[in-house]
């Protein structure tokens, strides 16, 4: 695991930002991985703009995303997908063929999902972030190191923390996400943690690994690993 500290949340978010956006401009990367979630906002705002100044050329470029809830209607504003298209696939008018979202619809939506990562050649680079209690993806605390594309529940911690994103009644209490072991076969990982409530898991992350209580802990031996974080997210580290 490689570790960035930066000076402020606006230069971790502008470093994570500038790695995506050199991962999308190189010809030989095509397939990336998204996450969702507050921290990734003002990343996906930054990536546009890079874009657009840039003029860079997104064809033949694909997108999965991590995770999604179950329980919604399709395109309900609580959703992942409602999220990705706001943020990111609209701003830049890319083609819904280009982004893979987890099929929920579909009984079969794990292995489908894993197929289609497949096909497409892997992910060259995947983006994180992680939640408080150690998740990456939804991969909650006790998830298996190989475990794949699934169904999982959230835990309650999880909702609550996600319950003032939640638009509406309906609160979502199952998602399907990519596995760890998903995540690990992705050639390059990124993850940005910003944000004091992140301060005590990355503390814990960094001093440990391998360890169920912590799925982030079993990214810790992947090759391309780099973590980075912001100075509240980063002021626990001795
Ligand atoms: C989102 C995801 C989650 C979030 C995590 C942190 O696709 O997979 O693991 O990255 O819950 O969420 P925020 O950024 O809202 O603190």
């Amino acid at each position: 695991m490689q570790l960035i500290q930066c000076q402020s949340k606006d230069d971790a978010v502008k470093k994570v930002a500038g790695i995506l956006f050199d991962y999308i401009s190189d010809s030989t990367k095509k397939v990336f991985g998204l996450a969702t979630g507050r921290t990734m906002e003002p990343v996906y705002a930054e990536l546009i703009r890079l874009i657009k100044e840039s003029g860079a050329d997104l064809t033949g470029k694909s997108f999965f995303m991590l995770d999604e809830y179950y329980g919604l209607p399709d395109n309900h504003e609580s959703s992942f997908k409602f999220y990705i298209k706001t943020h990111f696939q609209n701003p830049l008018g890319l083609k819904d063929e280009q982004i893979f979202f987890p099929p929920v619809h579909l009984d079969n939506a794990g292995e489908k999902y894993e197929e289609d990562i497949r096909r497409m050649g892997g992910v060259d680079l995947q983006l994180l972030g992680i939640g408080q209690n150690g998740h990456i993806g939804f991969n909650e605390p006790g998830s298996r190191k190989n475990s794949l594309t699934r169904r999982v529940d959230l835990t309650p911690e999880t909702i609550e923390a996600n319950r003032e994103q939640f638009v509406g009644d309906i609160i979502p209490v199952d998602a399907l996400s990519m596995g760890i072991g998903t995540i690990l076969r992705a050639k390059s990982l990124v993850m940005l943690a910003t944000g004091k409530s992140k301060a005590d898991v990355i503390q814990f992350l960094v001093n440990n690994k391998d360890d169920p209580s912590c799925p982030a802990s079993f990214l810790k031996d992947h090759n391309h690993f780099l973590l980075v974080l912001d100075p509240e997210a980063a002021s626990k580290i001795s």
